[in-house]
């Protein structure tokens, strides 16, 4: 029980008057052990003067949701925390701050360059800009040389995830932000395959990103994204974010922090059974090749050992041959696991990149980046890594019965 409540003055009022009312806040001397989740679309300013202090930032304080909420300001600045960086802003997708990224950066006439293999919507963004008056060119994430080649005098921003997918390529963060740095670029990361893997602000880059909606909601329940990097920055993409209307909405922040709690246990368990599943199906000549960078067999092996200090990741890709055999196996698991195009869920899920992440793709575009109709990628969660694999062999026995 609240020890005291403060009283509103309940005057005579008629019915709709008084129900119209919103209660004031109660005032007690407790605080709740979990931060409350802040609906509230707006929010009640004493003055104007508190307004101009509000949005000349001399005051902290919300004004309206769109602009901002606590929700979303304390789970940005947990992931910025997280990352070293500065400051960070959530948007109501991962696509949505990569918008209000670009959105903020570039202009008519300038210049993107963008890692090749890179989420197919991402391209279709970078594509959809070209509309706008930018141009756009791709580069090799794990050779800083050919983003050298790549640059222009009007590159604003270079893009690039960790972990690249299917394949599990690892870009070289360090190299990258060396080319960035002396072309005076932005170096941006989507690092949604690899949250506490490695730190890419440590090495050299200026923003991270993540989609929330993967590892760090961790359940699938939530669809959001967060953007970090320097104040003045963020200040801006924050701005522009909301312009567009892309902010991230207070019930989705809250379910985010609350992954958010557990990210690091999650990560370092699933990590731990991603590389045992992927060392035992690399054994098993059913199998026709096994994706991961934990692997000695990967190309990016040595370069993951020195980046990933956080271990190799979640995600293990393996390529069954031909579309047939990934259908089946699909099928044959669909009990224990299902086939759920998305990854980071507390639970292993299945993902076929030929029909979903990569659908719409050319076999030639495929080929470029080494996918097949045979790959599947497994996003690895916290089942025990004996009963994954018991489950994989049992199925892939189903397929070549
Ligand atoms: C690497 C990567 N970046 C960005 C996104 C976009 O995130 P969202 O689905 O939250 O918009 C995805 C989605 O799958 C992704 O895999």
């Amino acid at each position: 029980m609240p020890s005291r409540l403060t009283e509103p003055d309940r005057p005579n009022l008629h019915a709709e008057t008084a129900l119209a009312r919103h209660d004031a806040a109660l005032s007690v001397s407790t605080q709740p052990m979990v931060p409350p989740l802040e609906l509230s679309a707006v929010f009640q300013v004493p003055s104007l003067d508190v307004v101009d202090a509000i949005y000349e930032g001399r005051e902290s304080g919300f004004i309206y949701a769109r602009d901002g909420h606590p929700n979303l300001v304390q789970l940005a600045a947990k992931l910025a925390a997280m990352e070293g960086a500065e400051a960070g802003w959530v948007g109501a997708s991962g696509m949505a701050v990569e918008s209000a990224l670009m959105l903020a950066v570039l202009a008519q006439g300038a210049h993107v360059a963008l890692a090749n293999g890179v989420y197919g919507k991402t391209n279709r963004l970078t594509n959809e800009l070209v509309r706008y008056g930018v141009s756009v060119s791709r580069f090799e994430a794990t050779d800083p040389e050919s983003l050298r080649g790549a640059l222009t005098a009007q590159t604003r921003l270079v893009f690039v995830e960790t972990l690249s997918n299917p394949l599990l390529r690892v870009a070289d963060l360090a190299g990258l932000a060396r080319v960035c740095r002396e072309a005076g670029t932005l170096l941006a990361v989507d690092h949604t395959f690899a949250p506490l893997l490695c730190k890419p602000i440590e090495l050299g880059a200026n923003i991270v990103l993540h989609s929330v909606t993967k590892l760090i909601g961790g359940h699938s329940d939530v669809t959001l994204g967060a953007i970090v990097g320097p104040r003045e920055l963020i200040g801006q993409i924050a701005a522009t974010g909301s312009t567009f209307g892309l902010t991230g909405n207070p019930f989705d922040c809250w379910l985010a922090a609350r992954g958010l709690v557990t990210l690091a246990v999650r990560s370092r368990q699933a990590v731990q059974s991603a590389l045992v599943l992927a060392q035992r199906l690399e054994t098993d000549p059913r199998v026709k090749r096994v994706h991961y960078p934990g692997l000695a067999s990967h190309p990016d092996h040595k370069l993951a050992t020195v980046l990933l200090g956080g271990g190799c990741g979640t995600i293990v890709t393996i390529d069954l041959g031909d579309r047939h055999r990934a259908n089946a196996l699909i099928q044959a698991i669909a009990g224990q696991i299902p086939f759920a195009p998305s990854l980071g869920d507390v639970a292993t899920t299945l993902s076929h990149p030929a029909t979903t992440s990569h659908r719409g793709q050319s076999p030639e575009q495929w080929a470029a980046q080494g996918i097949t109709e045979g790959l599947i990628r497994l996003s690895i969660g916290l089942e025990h890594p004996d009963d994954l694999w018991s489950e994989f062999q049992a199925a892939l026995g189903q397929i070549s019965a």
